[in-house]
């Protein structure tokens, strides 16, 4: 009598049971963070958190030879596990990059604390991060490594060629960069001028750090857009990699020369401006019209870029004209970006 009492009872209890550890199966981790942080700390993550670069070799250093590298550059994830997080057995299995390094890829899903415990030396004390990394960084790192790593070969191919992408996808996408990155992406040259390095140069030269800048953004550059939280799907990047791979690698003196020309046509433009040019029949070279023409055309070369804990607006350096009339310009340039975002001047700068 009793028991036949007490049965349904142990049932309904049993059933709870089930129901809270069905939930605490689906709850993977206690950690809670930023995995697009985390992805820009895979790169150079003392530019992406303000702090001094390390001046002396990583630790792991001294235990490979291949890659002569020396000093901030060998603190980099990516210098050891490769832009396609593959290490050895990816990009840097050959040339000046390689040291013979584990990829992390086997870290897609794992548990983030296990990996936590990783960047603080588990598996080997001269993996601790912690020594210049914070607890929220590193928590960042575990969870991009948790979930935020892709497999690049369902992008571009080991010979550097894109996946069949649609350019013309690719373009649309495009015209966001091009706001910073110049209509031919040669607007920013992130090396000298004697080998320049443009957009088209990484996405050819470097598809993989194309891949992961595109998605996680420039660390320090504040205000370049991550594909990420913009929730960029795969077929995305590869129309944008297939359009920029063919985007000019040479130098801006080429470019310039093309634009001596027809320039709205190199710009992509269907007309010239209508009207005669402002100047045609002025010789004053400060007119205000040809000082409004320069300023509008760096209007395009703007951004917010993060030195040290500063932040500064950042402007194509070349071409600049620096005077009042300008940074009214500039101003304008970023009330413009505001409304895109939605956002007052004031609240949007603030979200830096
Ligand atoms: C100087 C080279 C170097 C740097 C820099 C480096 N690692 Fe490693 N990493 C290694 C080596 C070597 C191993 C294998 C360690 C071992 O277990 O002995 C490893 C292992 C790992 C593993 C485990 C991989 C596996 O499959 O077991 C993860 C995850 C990892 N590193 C993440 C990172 C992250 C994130 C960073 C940047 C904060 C980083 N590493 C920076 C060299 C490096
Ligand atoms: C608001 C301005 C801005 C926008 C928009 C922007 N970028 Fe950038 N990007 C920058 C700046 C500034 C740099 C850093 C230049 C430097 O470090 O010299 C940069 C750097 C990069 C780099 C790194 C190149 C290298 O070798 O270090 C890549 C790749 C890149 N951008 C891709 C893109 C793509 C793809 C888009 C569009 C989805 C985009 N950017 C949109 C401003 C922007």
């Amino acid at each position: 009598m009793h028991a036949k009492k007490i049965f349904p009872l142990v049932l309904v209890v049993l059933g709870v049971f089930a129901v809270i550890l069905a939930g605490c199966a689906s709850q993977q981790s206690s950690l809670t963070g930023n995995a697009a942080r985390g992805g820009q700390l895979y790169d150079k993550w003392w530019s992406a958190l303000g702090v001094d670069e390390p001046a002396t070799d990583h630790p792991l250093w001294v235990t490979q030879t291949t890659n002569t590298r020396t000093g901030a550059n060998t603190w980099r994830c990516k210098e050891c596990h490769g832009w396609d997080y593959k290490g050895a057995d990816g990009a840097y299995g050959s040339g000046s990059h390689f040291t013979g390094f584990v990829g992390v890829m086997k870290m897609d899903g794992k548990d983030p604390d296990d990996i936590l415990a990783i960047l603080k030396g588990s598996t080997n004390p001269d993996h601790d991060f912690s020594s210049v990394l914070d607890e929220q960084a590193l928590i960042d790192l575990a969870l991009f490594l948790n979930q935020g790593l892709i497999d690049d070969a369902t992008i571009v191919n080991a010979d550097k060629t894109p996946l069949n992408g649609d350019a013309d996808a690719g373009k649309t996408i495009f015209a966001l960069c091009s706001t910073c990155h110049g209509i031919q992406g040669t607007a920013i040259n992130f090396d000298n001028d004697s080998e320049p390095e443009y957009l088209g140069t990484v996405a050819s030269g470097n598809p993989w750090e194309f891949i992961h800048k595109a998605r996680f953004g420039q660390p320090g550059v504040v205000i370049m857009p991550a594909g990420v939280s913009m929730n960029r799907q795969t077929q995305e990047y590869i129309d944008l990699l297939t359009y920029v791979h063919a985007l000019p690698t040479e130098s801006l003196v080429t470019e310039g020369g093309r634009l001596y020309d027809n320039w709205w046509k190199a710009m992509g433009m269907a007309e010239p401006p209508p009207g005669d040019q402002p100047l045609w029949g002025h010789t004053n070279h400060q007119h205000p019209q040809r000082r409004r023409y320069l300023a509008l055309q760096g209007m395009s070369r703007l951004g917010l870029q993060r030195r040290g804990r500063r932040l500064r607006l950042w402007l194509a350096p070349d071409r600049f004209p620096r005077n009042d009339e300008c940074q009214r310009y500039v101003r304008g340039g970023i009330d413009g970006m505001a409304r895109r975002h939605g956002e007052s001047r004031s609240r949007f700068l603030s979200l830096f």
